[in-house]
């Protein structure tokens, strides 16, 4: 049985489906709970990527401080104002702004750019600037900022700790924070990697459940795409860590996960991500969107600077500039006979 009260067994057996026939009931029935919840349209998010410093260590990224074969920049706020402009200018509702965990961003230094997009541009604005403090999350809340994401990457608190080394005497808890981003009343986003090592169907499962638990209001999922220049896939740890019942970071599986995440939060924002177009760049936008998602984020980060924010290797859009990804995207959504969203296309 299909319904929003489908229990983490009944997740987990929807994950290990394999059979063609049943599998098509599932991407059927997260479509029509898309279009009964959400609707036709799709909201668009221009992604700027303001900055790949990052004090973190996390395993698999490409953005890890460790990695020393990554030029870093920082974009200046003319620069970021300039991309918000450009979002704008292609009727995207949002902007949202991505980076590592950057302390080299400064509080009031964001904060006035959150203020200057709120004022002179019809913009709804995300962040996306990993574990900062609570009086950062408020400082920018205060300015302006609609929308924060911080995905909890897995429900499994010992692989979220293996994969996550902590910095020195601090230990944070990525659910406190949500919980502290939704209290400031920011619309709160998360998700999780799929396929990552360690990750087992049951693990996977809790974590779709988790989605409805905390009621977020957005949910990214993206499969674990391996980046050769990360500890992760280096020394070995991958297959150290991997489960005996390991979820792949397949094609399917991220439509699974899309679809029942979909079943289990009808009203949420879900996007069809950029690590899933990145394993299928010829299908895997429209796949997603038509098996429950209902936003993309475009990229409007230059180029000079995209092709230097290497989380994983080979990502979609490395090369191309904010108005080919534009074009690129209407004549997609346009494919599938969906409509561009208008507006903020905030939750409902
Ligand atoms: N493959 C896929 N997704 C990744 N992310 C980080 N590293 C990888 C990788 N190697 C995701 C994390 C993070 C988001 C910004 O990118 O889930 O939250
Ligand atoms: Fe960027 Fe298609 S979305 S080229």
């Amino acid at each position: 049985m299909l319904n929003n009260d489908i229990t983490i067994e009944q997740i987990e057996s929807w994950l290990r489906e394999t059979d063609e026939q049943k599998l098509k009931q599932l991407w059927d029935k997260a479509d029509a709970v898309r279009k009964a919840n959400v609707g036709d349209a799709v909201h668009l998010r221009g992604l700027i990527e303001v900055s790949n410093y990052c004090v973190r260590q996390c395993t698999y990224c490409g953005l890890a401080s460790d990695n020393k074969d990554m030029t870093r920049y920082r974009m200046n706020a003319d620069e970021i104002f300039a991309c918000a402009q450009e979002a704008a200018s292609y009727g995207y509702g949002t902007v949202v702004m991505q980076a590592g965990e950057d302390y080299g961003i400064e509080s009031q230094w964001l904060a006035d750019i959150v203020k200057r997009i709120k004022d002179n541009l019809p913009l709804a604005v995300t962040l996306s600037m990993g574990e900062r403090p609570f009086e950062d999350l408020q400082h920018w809340r205060s300015a302006g900022a609609d929308r924060y994401l911080l995905r909890f990457e897995t429900s499994d608190t010992k692989l979220y700790k293996l994969i996550h080394p902590p910095l020195p005497r601090q230990t944070t808890d990525r659910f406190e924070i949500l919980h502290h981003l939704k209290q400031l009343g920011y619309e709160t986003g998360s998700g999780v990697m799929i396929g990552i090592p360690g990750q087992t169907f049951t693990t996977l499962a809790k974590d779709i459940h988790t989605f409805r638990k905390y009621d977020m209001d957005m949910v990214g999922v993206g499969p674990y795409i391996a980046n050769p220049l990360t500890p992760l896939e280096q020394n070995g740890l991958n297959h150290e860590i991997a489960a005996k019942d390991q979820v792949k970071n397949t094609e399917m599986m991220t439509y699974k996960v899309i679809a029942l995440t979909r079943l289990v939060c009808p009203e949420s924002n879900i996007p069809s991500t950029t690590a899933l177009a990145t394993i299928n760049k010829k299908s895997g936008r429209e796949l997603g969107l038509s098996r429950g998602a209902n936003v993309v984020m475009p990229n409007v980060t230059p180029v000079e600077y995209r092709t230097k924010y290497e989380i994983y290797p080979g990502k979609a859009c490395l090369n191309e500039t904010a108005k080919q990804c534009q074009g690129c995207l209407a004549a997609r959504i346009a494919s599938i006979g969906r409509t561009i969203g208008t507006g903020y296309g905030s939750r409902n």
